[in-house]
């Protein structure tokens, strides 16, 4: 499995000058100023040559987020799937990593959720990225399916032991009759661990906690990715890339905003 995590970023975010056309039609390619109403906010738009795969630069989008620190959780994402009778739903989870070769991305999460019931029953999912301050989004539409067990591991394992008695102590999605009896049940499971709750371990320290068997990751293999620049005029910059199924070859079209 790749990250693409240190990966270089390619200049498809460096600022780039416009190319517009105005409402009435006149083409728009001079200086910056004479442009003014069309540029994109952060004067930017995709590139003229729409990839052929529209991953790596996804993948650059959201190592270029992170590294800008503009926004406190840089990989959220609203995560939408559906229940067996079609019945949407959404919320953010964190994008944990992107596999460039295979187009998808991936979180984790409790399976046993009302997000991993939906899944269980209707494996298909779409996510949209924010970034506001970027004035960037992105969407991913595809197929939802576990990770590996050793990859739900190893990610679980290097987790603070705190988060990892956490999976255990919250049944995701559950009813709790008070924040009284939620804490009750976060004392028991640090008693099951052999962990004093009155006198915890440091954060850092190793601790034997083991995955929960419903607790791990997911991956959304794409078969449709949006890429979307703002405008101040609202002449947003947009591209869809769409394949028939994974391992297949993405075609890419320019939408209107
Ligand atoms: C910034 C942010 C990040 C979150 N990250 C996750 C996550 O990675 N995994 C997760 O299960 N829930 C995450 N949550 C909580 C979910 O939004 C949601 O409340 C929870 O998963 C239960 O959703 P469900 O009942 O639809 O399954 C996050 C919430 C926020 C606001």
């Amino acid at each position: 499995m790749t990250t693409g995590q240190e990966r270089e970023t390619n200049d498809s975010h460096a600022p780039r000058a416009a190319s517009a056309q105005t409402p009435s039609g006149q083409h728009l390619s001079g200086p910056l100023d004479a442009i003014h109403a069309f540029q994109t906010t952060h004067d930017e738009h995709l590139p003229d040559r729409l990839p052929d795969d529209p991953f790596p630069l996804l993948n650059d989008w959201i190592e270029y987020a992170k590294r800008e620190r503009v926004q406190p959780n840089p990989t959220a994402i609203s995560l939408a799937t559906a229940s067996d009778s079609g019945m949407p739903n959404v919320r953010i989870v964190l994008c944990r990593g992107v596999n460039i070769e295979q187009g998808s991305i991936w979180f984790f999460t409790n399976g046993q959720s009302v997000k991993g019931e939906d899944i269980a029953a209707n494996p298909r999912a779409a996510v949209a990225f924010h970034w506001d301050a970027l004035d960037r989004q992105a969407r991913v539409r595809g197929m939802v399916e576990p990770l590996p067990a050793a990859d739900s591991d190893a990610y679980f394992n290097q987790r603070r032991w705190e988060k990892r008695v956490g999976a255990w102590a919250s049944d995701q999605s559950r009813p709790v009759k008070s924040r009284e009896a939620l804490e009750a049940k976060l004392i028991e499971t640090l008693e099951r661990f052999g962990i004093d709750p009155k006198n915890p371990p440091p954060s850092d320290a190793e601790m034997d906690i083991p995955r929960p068997p419903h607790w791990g990751g997911f991956r959304i293999v794409a078969t449709e990715v949006e890429l979307w620049v703002g405008s101040p005029a609202r002449m947003h910059d947009r591209a869809r890339w769409t394949r028939e199924e994974p391992g297949t070859g993405w075609s890419a079209t320019r939408l209107q905003p």
